[in-house]
């Protein structure tokens, strides 16, 4: 037999010749951050299942609090925070406020757990009532500079609650700027930076947007987030991000951009994570409850790709049910 060919299944042949040759090294449990919806409401025990999001919650201060000790007894590391506010205005009022939903919700949550690394998403769609990422003039157009003092006080009010990370992903320009220089001037030189420096406008975030109620009420969100045909600009994205100050950075979504993962993550210094949307959690959710996939391979089959990719952790709804299930190291 001839051996001009590469026998690729020489290395194949057994479990332990495969591990040890496995380029990417397995998941673990701190590789993942598992994103939390928290409402303002009276209901104490107020718990509610997102319809186009199967398994995952907005939940009340102490369902939050409940929920999230629960995870970290199984392994869970880190959260990511999005807040639902009680009322919503045309200044985002509910973003900044010393008991704002987020603001409660990290001042509970590092009480109850305080290894626990808690990362606040800084927006203010959620605290809309256009549900625009930032001011809307007269003609509806989303203002740039006027919502930078509200992202800057918004991220310094988590940072003051006890919040680990901020993590803006308005996508204004010059916003990683403007909060570090806040954060430095309220004396938080040392609170980290975790910018959604490269984020697409897509439609992969519309399970999001019901969770969080922040659907922009006229128009899209592609006058601020990223064109899907480019790459390049990804480049831009992300030096200007760092430049401006942040010490990690997050590529999103996910899956379908695992080309931007991996030439922006080839590239720069800082960790680069991974956001695996909600379009992506509800589309494997949605083809596991109708017994078409193996859910627990898949989505560890999505995640290591992530990871093969370059990303140093990833953002994914998947993360408390996997660490339940205690299929991570
Ligand atoms: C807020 C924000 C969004 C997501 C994270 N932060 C929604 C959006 O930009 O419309 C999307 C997360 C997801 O889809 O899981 N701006």
């Amino acid at each position: 037999m001839t051996t001009s060919f590469h026998r690729g299944r020489r290395l194949r042949s057994q479990v332990a010749l495969r591990n040890l040759v496995r380029e990417t090294p397995p998941l673990t449990r701190e590789d993942l951050i598992m994103p939390y919806f928290v409402v303002e409401t009276d209901d104490t025990h107020f718990q509610k299942e997102i319809p186009s999001m199967p398994g995952q919650y907005q939940l009340s201060l102490a369902s939050l609090e409940e929920k999230v000790s629960r995870a970290v007894d199984t392994g869970l590391t880190s959260v990511l925070l999005f807040g639902i506010p009680g009322q919503k205005d045309e200044k985002a009022s509910g973003a900044y406020g010393r008991d704002g939903i987020v603001q409660q919700a990290v001042r509970r949550l590092k009480k109850r757990c305080p290894t626990l690394l808690v990362i606040t998403d800084v927006c203010l769609c959620e605290y809309m009532s256009h549900g625009h990422c930032g001011i809307v003039d007269q003609k509806g157009a989303v203002l740039n500079d006027p919502t930078l003092p509200l992202l800057a006080k918004t991220a310094v009010s988590h940072a003051e609650a006890g919040a680990d990370m901020v993590a803006p992903s308005d996508m204004m320009d010059g916003r990683v700027a403007c909060i570090r220089e806040a954060l430095d001037a309220s004396g938080m030189t040392d609170l980290p930076i975790l910018s959604y420096a490269v984020k697409y406008a897509s439609a992969f975030y519309g399970p999001f947007r019901d969770a969080a109620e922040s659907a922009p009420a006229h128009g899209d969100r592609k006058t601020y987030q990223m064109d899907p045909g480019n790459a390049r600009e990804a480049m831009i994205e992300a030096m200007s991000d760092i430049e401006e100050g942040c010490d990690a950075l997050i590529v999103k979504p996910a899956g379908p951009y695992g080309d931007i993962l991996s030439m922006v993550s080839a590239a720069v210094d800082v960790p680069v994570m991974a956001y695996q949307v909600s379009g992506e959690y509800s589309m494997i959710r949605a083809a596991a409850l109708n017994g078409w996939i193996n859910e627990d391979a898949v989505i560890l089959e999505s995640l290591t790709g992530l990871k093969r990719a370059g990303a140093r952790a990833i953002i994914s709804y998947f993360t408390e049910s996997l660490l339940e299930k205690d299929v991570l190291r």
